[in-house]
């Protein structure tokens, strides 16, 4: 099991997931700056990792800041930070789970108190949520891989990319199947390719590759006639954002499996984490999409797909309705309808 980031006071190395799987190279972030335009740009992706890398960058941030300074002259570069983080993504709302937990630290925080010291604390709690979403991550694996009886061999769709490469390490959906692959019970992955940014074929094959899983990428449209073949036993997604009531927004595409599966009467599954939920939105309407560049449509690499000018209109996520989801497998079991009872009480 790899990690798509490597953290220590002053630095964030992070893996550059663009460039994968071809290449393996780090960027190297000593600024905050630099991780904001990672996390903008996807160098660094996934719910749980862009999180963790924002946690992170305000640890580094406030580690440049500390000599000698006093907190009330650092706190508005710390306001500054917060605010740039926030605008790198609108949907995840691990990001700003992250954020919110790093004001409510520097909230105690007086402006007299020396910025050393008030680093040292930030710098303990990024590391904190990072260790936790390890741990949460594994025990995401176990309650889902619960769910199937031992001794049957499963046939797994997933889509875009959930695994250590998402999270810090371990991973949501792909945790799942890691923890059903531990006990043998894996026959095959599909691994929708995710277009058009290529999660799926490029990051979920490059980490099922290397963990020996067996799988293979399939087009995100062959999903339908894959499940009418009777060749996918249940499905298992990532959410970047889950409402009050069950409404789960994810890599775009998700919601066309959710369909598939319901026709078929196929489970469909969500994995995530305490800190994808967002009890504020109630339904997923109010769950803000990133549109991305048209570029992403236009172009693969170096190749043109589209006339130069071609009218795009590129939704990064969806949002599927809770009443296509069977259970969401969270780190403290796994939550069934009626959502709105079983989310209320998982999150206190
Ligand atoms: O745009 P991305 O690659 O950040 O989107 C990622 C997803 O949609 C994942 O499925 C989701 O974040 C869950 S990751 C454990």
């Amino acid at each position: 099991m790899f990690s798509a980031m490597r953290y220590q006071s002053g630095t964030l190395e992070l893996i550059d997931q663009r460039l994968l799987p071809g290449e393996e190279r780090w960027i190297r972030g000593e600024d905050l700056e630099t991780v904001a335009v990672a996390i903008e740009t996807m160098a660094v992706r996934g719910a749980p990792a862009i999180g963790c890398a924002a946690a992170f960058a305000l640890a580094i941030d406030a580690f440049r800041f500390a000599g000698g300074v006093k907190w009330r002259d650092y706190k508005p570069h710390f306001t500054a930070g917060v605010a740039r983080l926030a605008r790198t993504r609108p949907t995840a709302v691990n990001l700003f789970y992250a954020l919110d937990r790093m004001k409510a630290l520097t909230a105690e925080f007086r402006d007299g108190d020396a910025v050393a010291e008030s680093s040292a604390l930030i710098d303990r709690l990024a590391r904190h949520l990072y260790d936790d979403d390890l741990a949460t991550c594994e025990a995401i694996g176990r309650h889902g891989a619960a769910l199937f009886p031992a001794g049957k061999k499963l046939r797994v769709l997933t889509h875009c990319n959930t695994g250590s490469l998402a999270t810090a390490g371990y991973g949501t959906a792909l945790g799942v199947v890691r923890a059903l692959h531990a006990r043998g019970d894996v026959e095959l992955v599909y691994a929708d390719e995710t277009r058009p940014w290529l999660q799926g074929s490029r990051l979920t094959a490059y980490e099922l590759k290397a963990e020996g899983i067996p799988y293979k990428v399939i087009a995100d449209s062959a999903a339908g006639y894959l499940m009418q073949q009777g060749k996918i036993d249940f499905a298992i997604v990532g959410a970047d954002r889950i409402a009050a009531n069950g409404d789960t927004a994810n890599k775009i595409g998700t919601y066309s499996v959710a369909v598939h599966c319901k026709h078929h009467g196929i489970p469909f599954y969500v994995a995530a984490p305490r800190t994808t939920f967002d009890a504020k939105v109630a339904t997923g309407a109010a769950i803000p999409v990133e549109e991305r560049e048209a570029a992403e449509l236009r172009r693969l690499g170096e190749r043109q797909l589209t006339p130069e000018d071609a009218p795009v209109y590129n939704p990064s996520f969806d949002v599927t309705p809770s009443a296509l989801i069977t259970g969401i497998v969270t780190e403290a079991g796994v939550l069934k309808a009626p959502f709105n009872a079983s989310i209320g009480k998982f999150l206190g």
